[in-house]
C-alpha cells in the first residue's frame, strides 16, 4: 500500500430488522423541527412513512415535509428544499429513501444557508461549504449508492445538461443511518438489479486502478464475491433476508470511503454514466451497465495483470494453459453473463440515447486520471458509439 491517509467515518449505522428503533435513540440529540424528506411516494405504499412518522411524533418533534424528490434530483428541486428547510428552521433533515433522497438532503444541508448559488459553488466549482450546515439522518429504502454512509451528493442540472457529484467531507455524512433489509423488498426488480450493478461498479471503480499490492484489493474481491453470490439468490427469491442483508451491507462498504484508503481510484464509468444520465434521466445503475463492457474492453490492454487477477479471484477463471489476455477476457465475459442474467441494460439505445446525442454526452463526460488509461475525447466517443 502506497498512500498516506486519515480515516474517519462518522456515520452511526443501525442495521437489521429493528434498525428503525435507532431513529428513536437518535432523535433526542436534535432540536424540535424535523424536515422529513422523501421521494415519489413508495414509502406511503409500503408503510415506512407511517412507521417513521409515528416515531417522530412519539419523540415530540414538529414534523415538516419535503416530498417528491425525484430519481436524479435536480438543481431546481434543491432550491425548493432549501427554502423549506429555512422556513421551518429545520434542526434535522431526515432523508427516507434511496440515494436520490439522501444525496438531495446533503445538498440541502450545505445549501440552505449558502449565500452564493449552490449549484455553481458546490457542483461546478467543487468548493467546500463555509456556512451553517443542517445535520442529515437517513432511513435507507433502496440499496446501491452507499449514500447512507458517505459524503456524496449528485445533482442534475437539466438546463446545462450536466449531472455532477460533489463528495463532501465528513461533516456532511449522515449522522446516523437506519438500514433494514426488509425495507428493500418492495423495490421493483428493475431498481433492485440496477442497485446491484451500482455496487459492483463502485467496487470496480476503486479496484481497477493501481499496480501496488494493496489490502483494499483483497477486501474488494471478497465484497464482489459476496455480491455476485447473493445477487443470484435475491434475483430468484427477492425476500431472502440473508441475501438482501448481505447485499445491503456490501453496498455500504463498497462506497463508505474505507476501500479507497491508500489507493488510487478510477471513476471513469461513473463519469460516462452521469453524462448519459444528464441527457436521458435514466436509472443510475443502468447508465453504468450500458457503458461498462465497452469501457472495460477499451482499457483492458493497459491493466492486463489486474483484469487477469479479477478473472481468477472474483470469477473463478482457471488460468491454466491460457495467456494473461485470455484469462482477463474470460473474466469480463463471465461478468457480462452475470449482467445479462440479472437483466441489466447493456446498451445505450435502450436508455433512449440516439446517435446525434453522442457528441453532447462526450462533452459532458469528465476525464479522470486514476484509471489504467487516461481517456481522450476520441476514446470517449468511441466507447459511447460502441455502447449504442
Ligand atoms: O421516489 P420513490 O417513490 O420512493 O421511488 C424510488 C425511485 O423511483 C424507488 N424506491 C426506493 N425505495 C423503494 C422504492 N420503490 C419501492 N420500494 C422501495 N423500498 O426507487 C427509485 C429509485 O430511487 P433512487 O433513490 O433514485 O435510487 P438510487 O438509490 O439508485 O439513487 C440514485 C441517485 O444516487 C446518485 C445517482 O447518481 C442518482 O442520482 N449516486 C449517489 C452516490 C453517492 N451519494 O455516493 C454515488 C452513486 O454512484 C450515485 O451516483
Ligand atoms: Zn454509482
Amino acid at each position: 500500500m502506497l498512500g498516506n491517509f486519515v480515516y474517519c467515518n462518522p456515520t452511526k449505522v443501525y442495521f437489521g430488522k429493528t434498525a428503525l428503533e435507532g431513529l428513536r435513540k437518535e432523535l433526542p440529540k436534535y432540536g424540535k423541527n424535523v424536515l422529513f424528506i422523501y421521494g415519489g411516494g413508495s414509502i406511503k405504499k409500503n408503510g415506512i412513512y407511517d412507521a417513521v412518522l409515528k416515531i417522530l411524533k412519539e419523540c415530540g418533534k414538529n414534523v415538516y415535509e419535503d416530498a417528491g424528490v425525484m430519481p436524479n434530483p435536480t438543481s431546481e428541486k434543491l432550491m425548493d428544499g432549501c427554502r423549506r428547510a429555512r422556513e421551518c428552521k429545520a434542526d434535522l433533515l431526515l432523508a427516507v429513501g434511496g440515494g436520490s433522497v439522501i444525496d438531495y438532503a446533503k445538498g440541502v444541508s450545505v445549501s440552505a444557508y449558502c449565500k452564493e448559488d449552490p449549484w455553481t459553488k458546490y457542483y461546478l466549482n467543487m468548493e467546500a461549504p463555509d456556512n451553517q450546515l443542517i445535520p442529515v439522518g437517513a432511513v435507507l429504502t433502496m440499496v446501491g449508492t452507499g449514500s447512507e454512509m458517505n459524503g456524496g451528493s449528485v445533482i442534475t442540472n437539466h438546463e446545462q445538461k450536466l449531472k455532477i457529484g460533489h463528495v463532501f467531507g465528513e461533516e456532511v455524512f449522515p449522522k446516523f443511518a437506519c438500514l433494514n433489509p426488509e425495507y428493500t423488498y418492495t423495490l421493483p426488480q428493475y431498481q433492485m438489479v440496477a442497485g446491484f450493478y451500482d455496487i459492483m461498479c463502485h467496487i470496480l471503480e476503486q479496484y481497477l486502478s493501481g499496480t501496488d499490492d494493496n489490502t483494499s484489493d483483497y477486501v474488494m474481491e471478497g465484497l464482489m464475491r459476496s455480491l455476485i453470490h447473493s445477487s443470484l439468490i435475491a434475483l430468484k427469491d427477492p425476500k431472502n433476508y440473508e441475501a438482501r442483508s448481505n447485499i445491503m451491507w456490501t453496498a455500504t462498504w463498497a462506497l463508505n470511503t474505507f476501500v479507497a484508503m491508500g489507493k488510487t481510484t478510477d471513476w471513469e464509468v461513473h463519469m460516462l454514466g452521469q453524462a448519459v444520465g444528464a441527457y436521458t434521466d435514466a436509472t443510475h445503475g443502468m447508465t453504468l451497465s450500458a457503458v461498462s463492457m465497452a469501457y472495460y474492453h477499451h482499457i483492458l490492454p493497459y491493466g492486463l495483470a489486474k483484469f487477469a487477477r479479477f478473472a481468477v479471484n472474483v470469477w473463478g477463471v482457471n488460468a491454466e494453459g491460457k495467456t494473461e489476455k485470455q484469462v482477463a477476457e474470460e473474466g469480463l465475459s463471465r461478468m457480462a453473463d452475470w449482467m445479462r442474467t440479472l437483466g441489466l441494460v447493456m446498451d445505450l439505445k435502450t436508455l433512449g440515447v440516439t446517435p446525434d446525442m453522442i457528441e453532447g454526452i462526450a462533452d459532458a463526460t469528465y476525464i479522470m486520471k486514476g484509471g489504467y488509461k487516461i481517456l481522450d475525447r476520441k476514446d470517449v466517443v468511441s466507447i459511447l458509439k460502441e455502447s449504442l
